[in-house]
């Protein structure tokens, strides 16, 4: 029986440092998140990023815009940039249609973007010294360090190859030495792949995915997605927990793994971003 990864508690461990760090900073590290129109998905993060700003000390403000142009919505990210009490901006995603997301994410400032999207921060990730890492793959890495372990070696298999998750995710392990897998919706023989990992991170967004009979005995499994169970209305991920738990040596569940996580790791990284603009140290480095 797999050791169960316990996401909402390291989260929490995660955001008390926080708390104690930001105590010791000159001035309260600022958040400014910005949400456009009325999905109610983007609205529930939207409030739990308020939530987590106070626990952790930080002046967080939103934005929130039942409409507006990409031009307006470009000066309203211009003015945040040059505004020297915002350490973070997050456009939440996803924007209207009508509005061009790359050139938004684009026009943040990289030193202020905590979703770590924009393309220096990729780069930076991709040829090392980053001080912004992807939320949802750095919550990943924290999982692995806070349980000891050690993806030297390992064969890691990512399934999914989104720009938010999957890539990134390959990324941040191949950086601690592991042998990494992209698999995705061309890959001819999934379970063939994943049978081979002694590391299955999956981020395809498509329930049931992942079965007990696609998964190594002892593999580590990271459950990533988060999708509405259309007849329960329950939230459940791409693996078959109950069924794949009896086989992985860890295991996350959904929800309360890598969610908090995500959450955990923007504070982290509002936190680095308010360091750097206050000109110490970063830690990360
Ligand atoms: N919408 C869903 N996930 C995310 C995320 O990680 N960042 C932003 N900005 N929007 C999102």
């Amino acid at each position: 029986m797999a050791i169960l990864i316990d996401g909402k508690q390291l989260a929490i461990d995660v955001r008390t440092r926080i708390k104690e760090a930001t105590a010791k900073l000159p001035r309260r590290p600022g958040l400014a998140v910005i949400l456009v129109g009325e999905d109610p998905a983007s609205q529930v993060y939207v409030r739990n990023k308020e939530k987590d700003c106070i626990h952790c000390g930080f002046a967080g403000q939103t934005f929130r815009m039942e409409d507006c142009s990409e031009e307006e919505l470009l000066a309203l990210i211009e003015r945040l940039n040059k505004n020297e009490n915002i350490d973070g901006i997050l456009v939440q995603l996803p924007l209207p249609a009508h509005i061009n997301e790359r050139r938004i994410l684009e026009a943040i400032d990289p030193d202020k973007d905590v979703d770590a999207f924009h393309p220096a921060n990729v780069g930076r990730m991709v040829v090392g010294k980053p001080v912004l890492l992807p939320c949802t793959p750095a919550g990943v890495m924290e999982m692995f360090h806070a349980y000891g372990i050690d993806l030297a070696g390992k064969h890691c298999v990512v399934v999914g190859r989104s720009n938010i998750v999957g890539k990134p995710m390959g990324l941040l392990m191949l950086r601690e030495d592991a042998t990494v897998t992209f698999c995705h919706s061309k890959t001819p023989d999934l379970a063939a792949c994943t049978r081979e990992a002694d590391v299955l991170v999956v981020a395809a967004g498509r329930q049931g995915l992942i079965s007990a009979d696609m998964v190594k005995e002892g593999a580590v499994v990271i459950d990533v997605a988060m999708n509405r169970d259309p007849e329960t209305g329950k939230f459940t991920g791409d693996v078959l927990f109950d069924e794949v738990e009896k086989k992985a040596s860890y295991i996350t569940p959904v929800p309360g793994g890598v969610g908090p996580m995500t959450r955990a790791i923007l504070m982290q990284n509002v936190y680095a971003a308010a360091r750097h603009h206050m000109g110490l140290d970063t830690e990360e480095e």
